[in-house]
This record gives structure tokens, sequence and C-alpha cells, in this order.
């Protein structure tokens, strides 16, 4: 490999690895702007999470469930009709964190 071609990849390689870090990162306030967001997980229907549990209201045990990944994406591919969101996303550990933040 010539060194220009090198430099090329170093610099790909440096782009590649400064994405992730540039994203949005997680926090309860993106995750709260999910929960009202009816477009969450491709839904194309107009309801959000929200609609059946407006503000977070009694969901005060929820934070603390080892499958609520899971429950959130049963309403996201329920009555949402969505497709299931990866538990490793921004997306979902903002849907969590602000879920766990209800907790009292
Ligand atoms: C059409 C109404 C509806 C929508 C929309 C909906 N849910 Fe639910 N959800 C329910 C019902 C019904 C239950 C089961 C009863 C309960 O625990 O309130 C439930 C339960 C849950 C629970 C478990 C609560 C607990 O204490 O065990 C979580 C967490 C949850 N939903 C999150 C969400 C999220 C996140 C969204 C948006 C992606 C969402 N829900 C959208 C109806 C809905």
């Amino acid at each position: 490999m010539n060194n220009k071609l090198l430099a090329a990849n170093l610099c790909c390689l440096a782009l590649l690895l400064a994405g992730p870090a540039m994203a949005e990162k997680s926090s309860v306030e993106l995750g709260q702007k999910l929960f009202n967001d009816p477009t969450l997980g491709g839904s194309s229907n107009d309801k959000s999470c929200a609609s059946c549990h407006p503000n977070g209201e009694g969901m005060e045990k929820a934070g603390a469930k080892s499958n609520l990944a899971k429950i959130i994406n049963q309403c996201i591919t329920g009555p949402l009709g969505g497709e299931k969101i990866d538990g490793r996303t921004v997306e979902m550990r903002s849907l969590k964190m602000y879920i766990e933040s209800l907790a009292k």
C-alpha cells in the first residue's frame, strides 16, 4: 500500500470512529420526545405512547422491570403499528431512561 492510500484509509477510519460520538446521545429528554412522537418505530398511525400513557402516568414501577425493552417493543409493534427498535439504539436507551425517570 502506498502512503497516500494509507493516509486516505486512516482518515476514513478516524471518521468512522468519530461518527457515533457525534451522533445524538441517549437522554431522558430524548426519551420523552420519542414517547410523544406518533412516528416512533416508523408508525404511520396517529398514536404515540402518550396517547395511552399520558405523561407516563401509571408507569412508576415499569422502569425496574428487566424486560422493559421487550414491553416497549410490544407497545410499538402493537398499538403504534411500528417496527421493533433494537435495544442498543439511542432511541431504545432513551425511552428506557425516560420511563426509569418516572419511578417514584
Ligand atoms: C393503545 C394504547 C397503548 C399505546 C399507544 C401504548 N401502550 Fe403501553 N401499554 C398499554 C396497555 C394496555 C398496557 C398494559 C397495562 C398497563 O400496564 O398499563 C401497557 C403497558 C406498558 C408498559 C408496562 C407498564 C407496567 O407498569 O408494567 C410499558 C413500559 C409501556 N406500556 C410502554 C409503552 C410505550 C413506550 C409506548 C409507545 C411506544 C406505549 N406503551 C404505547 C397500552 C398502550
